[in-house]
């Protein structure tokens, strides 16, 4: 092959790279230092009759950072950069108490109505256990198919409880 030839080679390929990577779906952050963030509510999920037992049976936590606080307390559209975070920990039962066990996933919803405008301008995705290894391989699609149903409280379910 001349010299010239491969050199076009390398450019297509670069340029195939390069589309491939700009049409990957926008990715949520992992929400680092979220365990310092507001709690905004709490909810034990024990018994398999509930519509929500599979997979969120334990027990959550919900945090928002500083960004999304104000707007759960009043309510309304929440700004670009809120973040959600639904920390789910096994229940245990011990002696006729409910106590916290490893920690199953954490649920994350992120605002930004640019990059996740096809969800409702929120980035779901979920991290396993103590990880950073994300289980959420359609995008969040089935996430926000049952947010939808918050839609006027902008997606979300939880209230703050004061
Ligand atoms: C079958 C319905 C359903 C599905 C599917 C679902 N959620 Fe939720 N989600 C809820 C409900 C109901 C709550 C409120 C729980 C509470 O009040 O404590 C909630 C709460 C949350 C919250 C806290 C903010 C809010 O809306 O209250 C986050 C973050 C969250 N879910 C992320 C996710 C992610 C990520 C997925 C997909 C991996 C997901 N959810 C899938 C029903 C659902």
């Amino acid at each position: 092959m001349k010299k010239g030839h491969a050199f076009l080679w390398i450019v297509c390929l670069l340029l195939i790279g390069n589309i491939a990577a700009s049409q990957e779906k926008p990715k949520v952050a992992y929400p680092t230092g979220y365990r310092d963030w507001p709690h905004v509510k709490s909810m034990l999920i024990f018994d398999q009759k509930h519509p929500l037992y599979n997979p969120f049976g334990g027990l959550h936590h919900i945090y928002v950072n500083k960004k999304g606080l104000e707007t759960y307390k009043k309510g309304g559209p929440f700004p670009d950069g809120t973040v959600i975070v639904f920390d789910l920990l096994e229940a245990t039962m011990d002696q006729g108490a409910y106590i916290e066990g490893t920690r199953k996933f954490i649920g994350v919803m992120q605002k930004d109505s640019k990059k996740f405008k096809e969800t409702g301008g929120w980035g779901f995705d979920a991290f396993e256990k103590d990880t950073k290894n994300s289980f959420v391989k359609d995008g969040g699609k089935s996430c926000y198919d049952c947010h939808l149903g918050q839609k006027d409280k902008d997606y979300v379910f939880s209230k703050f409880r004061p």
